[in-house]
């Protein structure tokens, strides 16, 4: 694709969906862009976003597309087991309140998977708050809604946490009101917004591969920031955070980091912050 015709496409974008497409990785969204021109039949890009300006379940739809939210409940199983076998019993351990975050939640999934961790693991003196975010405003309505949820979806659900939390009908599966009360679905860009609160977790997973280097490095940064002392950031199966140890986290586990009392010194964050 040619600079200038990408450069167009990121203005646009930005004006009407708010998506930063710098801070994207290049090769990877040209290539869904184009596929995504070529099978919706439109001969250009100007006639295409004339159309997705002036139709908003069009423009939701590009948006969905290229915020890719695929997801499922105990996505990666394994971790999961950890999650609630080691980190969440120590978490709980020494802080009776926890605050936890899913940072681009998509449709609930990862969040609710968390909640009925915790609903298992706390005793009767633990309290517990889950905030969900996503810069999807149709993935966060899904996720309020409880549903609906595929069979594909709940495959890594047990029978009894099926049974418990979920209502069944027609193959689909549907969170019941006593978890979907646990957690607070928000719209936030990651790349974009503020974060505010301390947290004890974070949950940020399979958001950040397409981010460039810069913005994923800036994005740790900040969750950092916002982990309270001993808290911990659990990321996806594939990510790494580049110079963790020198931006004040440890490894707790694969996939787990633990932010650490004190920053080493030296460090220095990779670019000027913007928040
Ligand atoms: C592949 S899904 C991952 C969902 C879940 N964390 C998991 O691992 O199953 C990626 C999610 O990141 C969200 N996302 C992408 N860019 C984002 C941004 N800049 N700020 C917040 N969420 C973003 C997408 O809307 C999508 O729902």
């Amino acid at each position: 694709m040619e600079d200038l015709e990408y450069n167009y496409i990121k203005r646009k974008l930005l004006t009407l969906t708010g998506i930063d497409l710098n801070c994207y990785k290049a090769p990877q969204m040209q290539r869904r862009l184009k596929a995504y021109l070529m099978r919706s039949g439109y001969p250009n890009w100007p006639k295409f976003f004339r159309t997705i300006q002036a139709d908003p379940v069009k423009l939701s739809k590009f948006k969905d597309y290229l915020t890719i939210n695929v997801s499922s409940f105990f996505r990666d199983p394994e971790k999961y087991n950890y999650l609630k076998s080691v980190v969440l019993p120590d978490l709980l351990r020494c802080r009776s309140t926890l605050r936890i975050w899913s940072a681009g939640c998509s449709r609930g999934q990862e969040a609710y998977s968390i909640a009925m961790l915790l609903a298992k693991v706390s005793g009767p003196r633990h309290q517990y708050r889950i905030l969900a975010t996503d810069i999807d405003r149709s993935a966060l309505e899904w996720a309020r809604a409880g549903g609906p949820y595929s069979a594909d979806d709940v495959v890594n659900v047990s029978g009894n946490l099926r049974l418990n939390y979920f209502n069944a009908h027609n193959n689909q599966y549907w969170i019941k009101e006593e978890l979907r009360r646990k957690i607070s679905f928000n719209q936030h860009n990651l790349l974009a917004d503020p974060i505010s609160g301390k947290f004890d977790l974070i949950i940020c997973r399979n958001v950040v591969i397409y981010f460039q280097p810069e913005a994923k490095q800036e994005l740790y940064h900040r969750f950092y920031n916002a982990l309270k002392p001993g808290g911990i950031l659990f990321v996806g199966g594939t990510e790494i955070i580049p110079k963790a140890t020198d931006m004040g986290f440890e490894t707790a586990s694969i996939s787990f980091y633990r932010r650490k009392e004190a920053r080493n010194s030296h460090f220095k964050p990779s670019r000027p912050r913007v928040h």
